[in-house]
């Protein structure tokens, strides 16, 4: 199970790192919006649908209780980088094709930057910390075998 979450933990990093690549393809293609749906279509398909099996194959995969919450972390992260939109928009912004940023909104927006930056670097943590974890093993003997969900450096009993 620990593979698994690994799996989707590394997918997760490769999809937030290409969603940098995608959000830059945006700002320098013209017209800008064109190629700026690849990041949208990446943020409210790819991410979220990863990100939910993260969480789900963290509980599977016994994770422990201070990387589920920062799963959880992840999942508030991603969900504000739509949010910080829904504050600039009642604020006074506007998207394209007539944007406008009145007032403090292009300091808002600009959350959206910050937040998908410590989203990448918190998902490479959370990859690091359950890597180091091992794999779940099973007691040795007899009975059922059972997932313990303990490091496999401690020694069976
Ligand atoms: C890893 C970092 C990032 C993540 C995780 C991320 C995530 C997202 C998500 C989830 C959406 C969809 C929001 C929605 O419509 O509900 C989105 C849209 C958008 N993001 Fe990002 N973003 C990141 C970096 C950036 C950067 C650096 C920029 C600045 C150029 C940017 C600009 C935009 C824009 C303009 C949209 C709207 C696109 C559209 O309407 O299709 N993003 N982003």
């Amino acid at each position: 199970m620990r593979k698994v979450f690994l799996t989707i933990n590394a997918l997760l990093v490769v999809s937030l790192i290409a969603q940098l690549y995608l959000a830059a393809l945006g700002v320098f293609s013209e017209p800008e919006e064109e190629l700026f749906r690849f990041h949208g279509m990446n943020g409210r398909i790819v991410l979220p649908i990863l990100l939910i099996l993260w969480i789900v194959f963290g509980f599977l995969a016994r994770i422990g209780r201070r990387n589920i919450g920062l799963t959880f972390v992840a999942l508030v992260l991603l969900a504000l980088q739509t949010v910080y939109f829904i504050i600039a928009g009642a604020m006074g912004a506007t998207p394209p094709p007539n944007a406008t940023t009145p007032g403090a909104t292009p300091y808002v927006l600009a959350l959206h930057g910050l937040g998908g930056t410590l989203l990448l670097l918190l998902t490479v943590w959370v990859f690091f910390r359950v890597r180091a974890m091992g794999p779940i093993v099973r007691p040795s003997g007899e009975g059922e075998p059972a997932e313990q969900g303990v490091r496999s450096a401690t020694p069976a009993p």
